[in-house]
């Protein structure tokens, strides 16, 4: 494109000295100079044009490479939040499952009959998000899942929401983990959990502590993942209803389970 606009720059002048029939040939007529002179001012002010025009396309490419180079920075911020961010969810995935195999006499059975597992976030075990429902959706079902990013957060603030899984099957649930939103401070204080063999509304039974109480204390932060054992219950669906919250009854979770 430069160089074409060169090339017809050229054009003008060289044509605009030739073609007017001013003089014979042996001299010069002010007529030629006239031109001649404009010819000049043509090509002066095309240059000076395009001398403003690369300038400014210049200061654009400028502004591209360096609005690529903050992307690229922004990028690697973000890799190594996330980064980050799947490392904590590791330590505490440890610290977690550590704490479950030391939890023998809270009713989680012995390891050799029945391999207790994080159905939601451990190793073996895919569900599907359509195996999560709930009664009422601000943020999604989708983001409920320890370590995921967001959380589930009900439309309603009642103490009548839950957040539903169905395993598929019937498991020995021995234990519930949550965490709180992981973008902004709201997290369960306290909730309920209430497990069911058919689903439907009606059929929910609510777990009972070990001392007589229904409502499980829950989060104290957003991010640090809290876990509950009880003795366990032979259930295919389970129940999370957020009983007390701080900011709103947001929640991440997973179910500790074991098939026999
Ligand atoms: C179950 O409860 C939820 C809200 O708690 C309600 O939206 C839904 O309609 C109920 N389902 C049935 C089958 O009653």
């Amino acid at each position: 494109m430069i160089k074409c606009a060169i090339l017809c720059l050229g054009c003008i002048s060289i044509g605009a000295a030739q073609t007017k029939p001013g003089g014979t040939g042996q001299g010069v007529t002010k007529a030629d100079l006239l031109n001649l002179k404009n010819a000049v001012n043509t090509l002066v002010t095309s240059q000076t044009t395009l001398k403003e025009y690369i300038t400014d396309e210049l200061a654009s490419i400028r502004d591209e490479v360096s609005n690529l180079r903050d992307d690229v920075s922004n990028l690697r911020d973000g890799e190594s939040n996330v980064r980050d961010n799947v490392l904590e969810i590791k330590e505490n995935m440890i610290d977690l499952k550590k704490q479950r195999d030391d939890t023998a006499d809270s009713g989680v059975s012995s390891k050799d009959e029945c391999l207790n597992e994080f159905m939601l976030t451990g190793e073996h075990h895919r569900f599907l998000d359509s195996s999560l429902t709930a009664s009422s959706e601000l943020f999604s079902v989708r983001s409920a899942r320890l370590g995921a990013s967001h959380g589930w957060v009900p439309k309603e603030r009642d103490l009548h929401q839950w957040i539903q899984f169905d395993l598929g099957e019937v498991w020995q649930i021995n234990g519930v983990v949550t965490q709180g939103f992981a973008n902004g401070d709201w997290w369960v204080k306290s909730y309920t959990i209430s497990h069911s063999l058919q689903g439907t509304n009606s059929s929910f039974t609510e777990i009972v502590k070990a001392d007589g109480h229904v409502t499980f204390r829950g989060n104290k932060d957003r991010h640090t993942p809290v876990m509950n054992t009880f003795q366990s219950v032979k259930a295919r669906y389970i129940r999370i209803g957020p009983k007390s919250w701080h900011g709103a009854p947001a929640l991440r979770f997973d179910v500790i389970a074991c098939h026999q």
